[in-house]
């Protein structure tokens, strides 16, 4: 599949007035300006790879410590570590890419000339992760990608055929990038590679920006909103969070180490163990964590932690403060 194509129906917003309307979004621009990197030139392309051959800490994989781990040689330890940062990072590229073409929407729809100036610099922004990801896996896992995940597919198909831009945001800058933010985190720390770790905290630096916008623009919409609207951007959030958080999962690596059906569904099986008992390695809990906290708490900023939003967030596991 080299291209999809959505059909995307929207009006275009020409700003005639230039002057400075909203000043912490045009502060939020000078950033994104003073703030640009470049993957060619400062990204240090000839750190020698690990000797071990791994890309990602090995807690990382699924199954790591499970008896079907244990059972697997050191070689074939390695080329699951690598599958599964080809997986992973696959994710990632098809996600900066859908983040690209969702903020050039944005640069057409959003109202407001500092509004459109920082979208403009998020398009840049995104195109770099798409670019530097790419390279990553080009220079490290020889070009091994793979195919884009249903849930990751679903949420660009709604983000970018809905015309209008607070929903695009709430899916794009709040609820994707929330969780971006602490996967990256996560990443820059835990990656085996330093070039990986070097690449995550490079996208660290602007993904805490892009998340930034949502919070500055969202509050004024999500307040005028009538309570059909409301109710509206409640269910699109919790089903953006019930996208990013479930149905992931690296059948294909797992296919391509050439594990049996009945093995997938081992691999399946302690997956969901581990995750109901919540026996992550220290730095996987921590992500979870992270993530959910800032989820919570940007989503109570913007107004949208409603009561009919807090149930759907505990079914998914997400621990919330009491409402008092
Ligand atoms: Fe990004
Ligand atoms: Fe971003």
């Amino acid at each position: 599949m080299d291209r999809r194509v959505i059909p995307s129906p929207m009006d275009t917003v020409f700003e005639f007035d230039y002057a400075v309307q909203a000043e912490d979004m045009r502060s939020l621009y000078e950033k994104a300006k003073r703030d640009q990197w470049n993957a060619s030139r400062d990204i240090a392309w000839d750190t020698p790879e690990p000797s071990d051959g791994r890309t990602l800490a090995d807690e990382l994989v699924d199954i790591y410590g499970s008896p079907i781990w244990n059972k697997l040689s050191e070689k074939e330890r390695v080329e699951l570590n690598q599958r599964i940062t080809a997986w992973r990072l696959s994710v990632l590229v098809y996600g900066e890419q859908g983040a690209m073409l969702a903020c050039s929407q944005l640069v057409d729809t959003v109202s407001g000339t500092d509004q459109k100036f920082f979208q403009a610099t998020q398009v840049m922004d995104e195109a770099r992760h798409n670019e530097v990801l790419e390279r990553y896996i080009a220079t490290r896992l020889n070009g091994l990608h793979y195919p884009m995940p249903e849930n990751e597919r679903v949420l660009f198909d709604s983000i970018l055929s809905d015309s209008r831009w607070y929903i695009k945001t709430i899916a794009l800058q709040l609820v994707a990038e929330t969780f971006a933010v602490s996967m990256f985190k996560m990443m820059a720390e835990c990656a085996h590679d330093p070039l990986l770790q070097e690449v995550c905290r490079r996208i660290l630096q602007d993904e805490s920006r892009h998340m930034g916008f949502g919070m500055l623009a969202l509050p004024e919409v999500i307040r005028e909103a009538s309570p059909a609207e409301h109710r509206e951007m409640e269910d699109f959030t919790c089903v953006a969070i019930e996208k990013v958080l479930t149905g992931f999962f690296p059948v294909d690596a797992y296919r391509d180490m050439g594990f049996s059906a009945a093995q997938i569904r081992e691999v399946q099986a302690y997956r969901r163990d581990v995750a109901a008992r919540n026996d992550y390695a220290v730095f996987r809990k921590y992500f979870k964590r992270d993530m959910h906290a800032a989820m919570v708490s940007n989503l109570a900023r913007i107004g949208l932690l409603t009561e009919r939003v807090r149930p759907r967030l505990a079914a998914l596991g997400i621990e919330l403060p009491s409402a008092a």
